[in-house]
């Protein structure tokens, strides 16, 4: 893509619901952008779309064509996928926040990514940097290890548990206030967690990293009763939902989620009902936290924004790991030392 300093920036947009219309409203904001159509499937059904609404469309080729710079807020993996390829093959940029594709479908996004033409920052923690770090600032280390709370609909469901209620009430009441999905399948069995921790390691120190591989190392927190919780709770631990990356004692990386019970003056441990936060362990910077919010409308948009700015900017997007990356040391290397391990 080049584009005159000029000229409109012409962004294509599938998908105005939750994440989508909240893009729109703050693009409406930017005078140097035109939403040239918004792809939906009820063009009809009435929308909060801003000052500068787009033409809305089921045709996914009138959001495309002619667009600078596609988005996709779909959600999905092999239709989203096979629209970005159209956008790619249209010469356009692609900014995304879907992770179930990004995870799913790694092998079609991966010469993309390795070109620096995805903007993804918000499939991790949404508006909370995670990305940007990990492959920024934090390449000046080699990792460690790796443990993030990527789920806040768990994390509110621990909270409940926490509080003694059954964890299928608990469900019931996040649906019922939004917070989880009618199928919860994704969020209450790790699979929301699993997709972005897995794009995690791929961006750090795992790019061969295979769907497959991630699979069979996800549980969510299905079978967590309020007597467990509680019991650790007493004994000053926190349970987690958590992700991680670290060394599989053998050369290379395991990846996987699953609830972990977390000594109470961890980082995990002390954080909010409902936020997202990463541990970083790399042998040079020691050990770096990131926590914010991890879900919702504009602080999703915020991210996706800030990835069509940079797109436009004609700056390249985040690269993966080019080869995967030994760790440290062969033997696992549980989170919890906060100095630097180099001499
Ligand atoms: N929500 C969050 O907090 C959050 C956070 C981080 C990442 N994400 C990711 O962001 C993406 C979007 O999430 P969301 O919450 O905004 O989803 P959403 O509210 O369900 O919106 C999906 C949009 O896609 C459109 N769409 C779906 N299927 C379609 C089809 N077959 N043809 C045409 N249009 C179709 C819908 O059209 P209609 O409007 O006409 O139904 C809607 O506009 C997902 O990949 C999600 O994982 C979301």
């Amino acid at each position: 893509m080049s584009l005159a300093p000029e000229a409109p920036v012409r962004v294509g947009v599938l998908g105005v619901g939750t994440v989508g219309a909240a893009l729109v409203r703050l693009l409406s904001r930017h005078p140097e952008f035109i939403v040239t159509a918004a792809l939906v499937r009820d063009p009809g059904r009435a929308r909060d779309l801003g000052a500068r609404p787009p033409r809305l469309t089921t045709d996914p080729d009138e959001a495309i064509d002619g667009a600078d710079i596609v988005v996709e807020l779909l959600g999905g993996v092999e239709w989203p996928t096979a629209l970005m390829a159209r956008a790619a093959e249209r010469g356009a940029r692609l900014v995304t926040a879907n992770k179930a594709a990004l995870a799913e479908a790694w092998p079609t996004w991966r010469p993309w990514i390795e070109a620096g033409r995805v903007g993804f920052e918000a499939a991790v923690m949404a508006g909370t940097p995670a990305i940007g770090p990990l492959t920024g600032a934090l390449r000046g280390s080699r990792m460690h290890a790796l443990e993030a709370v990527l789920n806040g609909t768990c994390a509110y469901l621990i909270g409940e548990l926490e509080r003694g209620v059954a964890l299928e009430t608990a469900l019931a009441e996040a649906q019922r206030l939004g917070y989880a999905e009618a199928d919860p399948s994704l969020d209450v069995d790790g699979w929301d967690a699993a997709h972005k921790v897995a794009v995690v390691a791929r961006m750090t120190v795992a790019p061969e990293l295979a769907w497959s591989d991630v699979v069979p190392r996800v549980r969510g927190v299905r079978g967590l009763t309020p007597d467990w919780v509680r019991t650790e709770r007493a004994a000053g631990r926190r349970v987690r939902l958590v992700a991680y990356v670290e060394p599989d004692g053998a050369g290379g990386w395991r990846v996987g989620v699953e609830p972990r019970s977390i000594a109470a003056e961890r980082p995990l441990a002390f954080l909010a009902d409902g936020r997202n936060a990463l541990v970083y362990r790399g042998d040079a910077v020691g050990e770096v936290w990131i926590a914010g919010p991890g879900a919702g409308a504009y602080v999703t948009a915020s991210a996706v924004l800030a990835d069509v700015l940079q797109a436009a900017r004609g700056e390249p997007g985040p690269r993966p790991a080019r080869a995967v990356v030994s760790p440290v040391d062969a033997s696992p290397t549980p989170l919890g030392v906060v100095t630097p391990s180099l001499a």
